[in-house]
């Protein structure tokens, strides 16, 4: 275990109200899947194909899906059978993901709602999994143990948690210097900050099966794959 003191006593805090979020996530929604999914199309390929690896006919939760484009990824891979369930703050990335979904054919493997990753509005063991790309990482540091016990909570036992993040471990070259300085002066637009992914997941109860430190433009992403205990 890493230890919940240290993980979270490294963490820097996040002052943004919820609804500070959504307000900010909405104005970005319209252009958000242009920016995220050149940039983070090899991360979460990565995470879901080399990590997650969604089964067909699984439940699987998306918390912070932005503008859907794991989300369908993980509706094909569960097919007929199976759904993928979403949940973000933001109604804008609700209706630009309703959309995209709605273009792809995928509305009946999907189910959208808008609500809190860290008060899931589900019932305990729903799910097989839950996957989040840079989302755990906007959570101020004593919320981001409460939305993974919530992921954990509405997990099967056995069921896996995949979380894709920026991360303060490895090497924190020049270009994490200028991302975490602009952290600091544009806080509601450039919100996720590294974490220590792995350890917070740890920390949450979670076994952890898969692990890997990638580099996004010279900035280190964890990928982490937890499993649910029985
Ligand atoms: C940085 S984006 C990541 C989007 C997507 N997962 C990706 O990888 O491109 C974070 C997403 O989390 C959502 N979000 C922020 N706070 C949230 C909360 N408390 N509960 C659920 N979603 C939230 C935002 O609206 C946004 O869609």
């Amino acid at each position: 275990m890493a230890g919940d003191e240290e993980v979270l006593e490294s963490t820097s805090r996040i002052t943004r109200s919820r609804e500070q979020a959504r307000q900010s996530y909405n104005s970005m929604s319209r252009f958000y899947g242009f920016l995220s999914n050149g940039s983070e199309k090899r991360f979460v390929k990565t995470a879901v194909e080399g990590f997650l690896k969604p089964r067909e006919g699984e439940r699987i939760l998306e918390p912070g899906f932005g503008s859907g484009q794991v989300l369908a990824v993980l509706a094909r891979a569960v097919g007929e059978t199976g759904k993928a369930y979403g949940i973000d703050i933001s109604d804008g990335m609700v209706e630009v993901t309703r959309k995209r979904l709605a273009r792809e054919g995928l509305e009946g493997r999907t189910e959208l709602t808008r609500g809190d990753a860290a008060a899931l509005p589900y019932a305990d063991g729903f799910f097989d999994a839950v996957f989040m790309s840079f989302t755990l990482e906007l959570f101020d540091a004593p919320e981001i143990p409460v939305v993974l016990a919530e992921s954990r909570r509405v997990l099967k036992g056995g069921g896996r948690l995949c979380v894709a993040s920026m991360s303060d471990q490895g090497r924190q070259g020049a270009m994490m210097k200028l991302y975490v300085w602009s952290h600091g002066k544009f806080p509601n637009f450039v919100d996720c900050r590294p974490i220590f992914a792995r350890g917070f997941v740890e920390d949450a109860g979670f076994v952890i099966t898969g692990y890997e430190i990638m580099s996004m433009w010279g900035l280190p992403v964890e990928i982490v794959l937890g499993e649910k205990g029985p």
